[in-house]
């Protein structure tokens, strides 16, 4: 595909909470324009009219496939529910279309393995990138340079905790379902197990958990049905560097600080990022015991701070810097599948009680991840 210089003209697919969310930050990146939007749901194509303003040209679709075929856009963002990703994304990668995949990239593992080899498959010349944003909020920006300059040295343990609010109700209660979610360690962690492959650039080997539905939803019925989505966890991941990984998951601890909490301690250090707190901790072990730098930490550049604290913003300057030079995309498919295999493996777990050997998972998947 041409090096883009003229405006970039975005379709969104799927307008839901997310995809409103994309349309503002498209719209706050130079030279960007949402000109298409898809959704079935008339509310939703209500609230991106709304998003992109009355006077804006904006093209309705209830059919992902009208929109991919419109000529109306060069990039599309795939912000629809999870159980629908792999269809509209093997859709997406037979076009010609640049493509911003929301996380998680699909609901199993087997449907993971198909977009991957889809993608690789494919002739268009574009870029596909995979929306794992937790990687732009600013503290988990910081943290990942101090990693690189040696601040903590070389990393030993990774404990990300998010404690946060239940998840929110949506149109036709597709997130009550781990059938449609892929399960929450997928939906909701894979953004966690995606900074732990990050920070420890290692290969997990062997995943352990244990959760439960213990507090949320259980006073829901759907068509008779009542939701099975776990709302809390502890997930231990071992790496092939001898590193290791831990998860602390609960969703009925809105009343706390920090949604989220990412600890990496290296042989000569220990920096915590506190997310809502927008900080980041620093210790080395030389300075002695209880010295800790506190930073307070925020990104100039943000010109949309939205619901993820400027993250998606960012998220969308490097996806769209992408398109106009050609590069690759910084965060794959690839990364995608990556980190919902963890969440795949987790599940598996807690399902058995045993430890998972992510050789197993990948010995079924074929693929070499
Ligand atoms: N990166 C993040 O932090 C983050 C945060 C929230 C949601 N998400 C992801 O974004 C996606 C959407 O989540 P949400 O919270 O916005 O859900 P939502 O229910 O608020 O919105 C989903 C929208 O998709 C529409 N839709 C359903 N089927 C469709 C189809 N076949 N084609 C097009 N549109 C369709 C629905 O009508 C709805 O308007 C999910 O994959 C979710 O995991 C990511």
């Amino acid at each position: 595909m041409a090096e883009q210089t003229s405006r970039i003209r975005y379709g969104v697919i799927g307008a839901g909470m997310m995809g409103t969310e994309h349309i503002h930050n498209v719209m706050a990146v130079d030279g960007s324009v949402v000109t298409a939007v898809c959704d079935p749901h008339p509310e939703s194509l209500e609230w991106a009219r709304i998003a992109v303003g009355p006077t804006a040209d904006l093209a309705e679709f209830h059919d992902h496939r009208e929109l991919l075929d419109s000529g109306l856009v060069d990039a599309v963002v795939i912000a629809a529910p999870n159980h629908t990703h792999h269809e509209i994304l093997l859709d997406a990668i037979e076009r010609p279309v640049h493509i911003l995949m929301e996380k998680p990239l699909c609901t199993t593992l087997a449907d993971c393995r198909e977009v991957v080899e889809a993608a690789a498959a494919s002739d268009h010349e574009r870029v596909i990138w995979m929306g794992l944003e937790y990687r732009y909020m600013a503290p988990t920006q910081r943290l990942l340079g101090e990693l690189e300059a040696g601040t903590v040295g070389d990393v030993k343990m990774v404990a990300i905790r998010e404690h946060r609010f239940p998840f929110l109700p949506k149109i036709d209660h597709w997130n009550r379902f781990s059938r449609n979610t892929g399960g929450t360690l997928v939906e909701k962690t894979c953004h966690f197990f995606d900074l732990m492959l990050l920070i420890t650039q290692a290969r997990p080997v062997r995943v352990y958990a244990s959760g439960g539905q213990s507090v949320n939803h259980l006073d829901e019925s759907y068509d008779g049905e009542t939701p099975d989505i776990l709302d809390n966890a502890y997930v231990v991941i071992d790496f092939d560097d001898g590193s290791r990984g831990m998860l602390d998951l609960c969703m009925f601890a809105e009343a706390s600080v920090n949604e989220q909490e990412i600890v990496v301690t290296g042989d000569v250090g220990k920096m915590e990022a506190l997310v809502t707190e927008s900080k980041l901790r620093i210790g080395r072990r030389a300075d002695g015991m209880h010295v800790v730098d506190t930073q307070e930490i925020h990104h100039a550049g943000v010109k949309h701070v939205g619901l993820h604290h400027g993250s998606s913003y960012l998220e969308h300057v490097d996806f769209a810097a992408a398109i106009r030079t050609n590069a690759p995309a910084a965060v794959t498919l690839m990364d995608g599948l990556r980190s919902a295999a963890i969440g795949f493996a987790a599940h598996r777990s807690i399902d058995t009680g045993a430890p998972v050997m992510m050789s197993d998972l990948r010995e079924l998947d074929g693929l070499d991840w």
